[in-house]
């Protein structure tokens, strides 16, 4: 493996002075709850769709005392379209932990950030170098990308020890000078090359800042890189959807339990089977399918197969202390709640 040269670090720095984005809302703050909010969104999500999201969220909440006070379900209703909302119930916790545990005031050492909910070692690491000036390496799937490629790192980073490895030799990376500057423009200066130039499929080498230096593109085969043998199991799994809608077009909504799948979202009834879908129908009922198509989890495909029944022996509400869990809705209320995104497009097709 090639030693980086030096001023790897001033490379990046000043490419991003001059070539990064330097306009996006969660930067030029130092406030940890902005920049906490924008990393976490973009975990699993493009910039372009997380904009609306975080401006709205931060109307909403404009402090992380206002967001540990919420309730979960306006935060979930809030994170509607986002997907993955593991992440929105670990940012709720997390909020209520700086609040009670912190003083309402972000710690600042990568180990006390990576303590908290759905705060892993590279969040941690972003956060700290953006807010805090802090000389901590980030290492996301965009960055991951970039360093192997410089540093022509081709071991299994499926092996914990490879991974270790590698977050040392990005530590090392780090700028050594004037932190409180060059740590976020290093931090986001790697972010901006792996989203747009040291790409997956064709990497724009030619407009690389790093070119001189990295040892893929000498050997001519960026796309070997990272390494990574393990693949992720994926399982498939089929529901059976069942809208079931009354003479007002209101909808029957059950939250989801705490655990599992779309956990403590509003959905429809779910069904393993349509002959468990049909016992659970008023005798006579007529259900019309709808088009089942597939949705994609971290883990599994869904495959969804919406049933749509016209009820008019609506049963009772039943209710408990977050709210109610299990009801009849008008569209308006829908859309106020916090909905599976796909459970969404299907009652705004109804
Ligand atoms: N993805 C993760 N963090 C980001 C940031 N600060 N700016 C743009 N994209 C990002
Ligand atoms: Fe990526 Fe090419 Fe730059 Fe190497 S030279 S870091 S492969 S864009």
């Amino acid at each position: 493996m090639m030693a980086p040269p030096v001023e790897f670090a001033a490379l990046v720095v000043r490419w991003q002075a001059a070539h990064g984005r330097n306009e996006l809302p969660w930067q030029n703050t130092r406030d940890a709850y902005r920049v906490w909010l924008s990393e976490i969104m973009l975990q699993q999500t493009q910039v372009a769709t997380v904009l609306d999201y975080y401006a709205r969220f931060l109307r909403r909440f404009p402090d992380v005392r206002g967001l540990a006070a919420a309730r979960e379900d306006e935060v979930l209703a809030l994170w509607s379209g986002l997907g993955y909302y593991s992440r929105a119930r670990n940012l709720h916790r997390c909020a209520q932990i700086v609040v009670s545990a912190h003083g309402g005031e972000f710690p600042r050492t990568v180990p006390e950030l990576a303590a908290l909910p759905g705060i892993g070692r590279s969040t941690a690491g972003a956060i700290a170098a953006f807010c805090f000036g802090a000389r901590a390496a980030i290492l996301d799937a965009n960055v991951r990308r970039v360093l192997t490629r410089v540093l022509g790192f081709r071991a299994d980073l499926a092996e914990a020890r490879n991974e270790r490895e590698l977050w040392r030799l990005a530590e090392n990376l780090l700028p050594h000078d004037d932190l409180h500057a060059s740590m976020p423009r290093y931090t986001q200066g790697l972010m901006d090359l792996g989203a747009g130039i040291c790409l997956p499929k064709s990497p724009s080498c030619m407009l690389c800042p790093l070119q001189e230096a990295c040892a893929a593109r000498r050997d001519g085969n960026p796309q070997d890189y990272p390494v990574r043998t393990r693949r992720l199991k994926r399982s498939a799994q089929a529901w059976w959807l069942l809208l079931r809608q009354d003479a007002d077009c209101r909808l029957w909504l059950e939250r989801r339990p705490p655990t599992g799948i779309w956990a403590g979202l509003y959905c429809p009834p779910v069904y393993d089977s349509r002959a468990a879908l049909d016992a659970a129908l008023p005798a006579e009922s007529r259900a019309e399918d709808l088009p089942a198509f597939t949705h994609v989890l971290t883990h599994r495909d869904l495959h969804l197969h919406p049933v749509l029944v016209q009820d008019e022996q609506a049963p009772a509400d039943t209710h408990c202390a977050e709210g109610r869990q299990a009801g009849w809705f008008t569209p308006e209320q829908c859309r106020a709640l916090g909905l599976p995104a796909p459970v969404r497009r299907l009652m705004d097709a109804l």
